[in-house]
């Protein structure tokens, strides 16, 4: 399984032959305009929930390379209507994909489309692809919920959020981390606004000083799990 940082929350994900994308936020973002959408593969797009910094590309993508969305059953139906081919989740749910299993799980957030509209109840993703297990949070608090994960699914990588304000942050992530019985952490949702502008040093430090790794990659950066 290799994982690609697109920047915010945008993560690229293949598993054998197959591309997913997450949270496709890439045209918008200024420190990420080394990427270009229109070079992006994807059989899947993944939406966490319907945040403009989590859709901004999906319809771009979607039409370009025939991707499937798989989200809550009110951001699916969204892109349904623009002609756009999807698989409704809800929370707790799962479904045997041709890549892997998909979890769609619980996140505490909001889910509202840019011009107001509902998007449905935010989430997250465990994958469990053909070896490795990850678990993608979405934009969320420290939740107990985080504990259901691993009496299921062994993780190999978490990727959670850590910038703050809008979702968790460091010490929170920390615990979410403990929480997911899994200690190889991927960091996103940080830096991109002045709300969740982070040191990288200390939260490095904070994570390292609990034995525990946290990855912050840059933009375009990858990693093989
Ligand atoms: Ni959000
Ligand atoms: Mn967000």
């Amino acid at each position: 399984m290799k994982i690609t940082f697109l920047g915010h929350a945008s993560i690229q994900i293949q598993i054998g032959e197959t591309n997913i994308l997450v949270d496709p936020f890439i045209s918008g973002n200024p420190k990420a305009s080394h990427i270009n959408i229109n070079n992006l593969k994807a059989d899947y797009i993944l939406v966490t929930h319907a945040h403009q910094d989590h859709i901004l590309d999906v319809e771009a993508i979607a039409k370009r390379t025939g991707a499937v969305i798989i989200s809550n059953f009110e951001i699916v139906t969204h892109y349904q209507n623009k002609g756009i081919e999807g698989h409704p989740m809800n929370h707790g749910g799962s479904w045997e994909f041709d890549f892997g299993r998909i979890k769609y799980v619980n996140a505490i957030h909001t889910s509202s489309f840019p011009d107001g509209s509902y998007g449905g109840q935010p989430g997250g993703f465990v994958i469990e692809g053909e070896r490795k297990n990850i678990y993608i949070a979405g934009d969320t608090a420290l939740t107990y919920d985080m504990k259901l994960i691993p009496l299921q699914t062994k993780l190999d990588l978490a990727i959670l959020p850590i910038g703050d304000n809008f979702t968790m942050g460091i010490d929170d992530a920390i615990i979410a981390s403990d929480f997911v019985e899994c200690d190889k952490i991927l960091g996103y949702h940080f830096d991109t606004f002045g709300y969740i502008e982070i040191n990288h040093e200390a939260a490095k430090r904070k994570f390292f000083d609990k034995d525990k790794d946290l990855m912050l990659l840059e933009i375009g950066e990858s990693i093989e799990l």
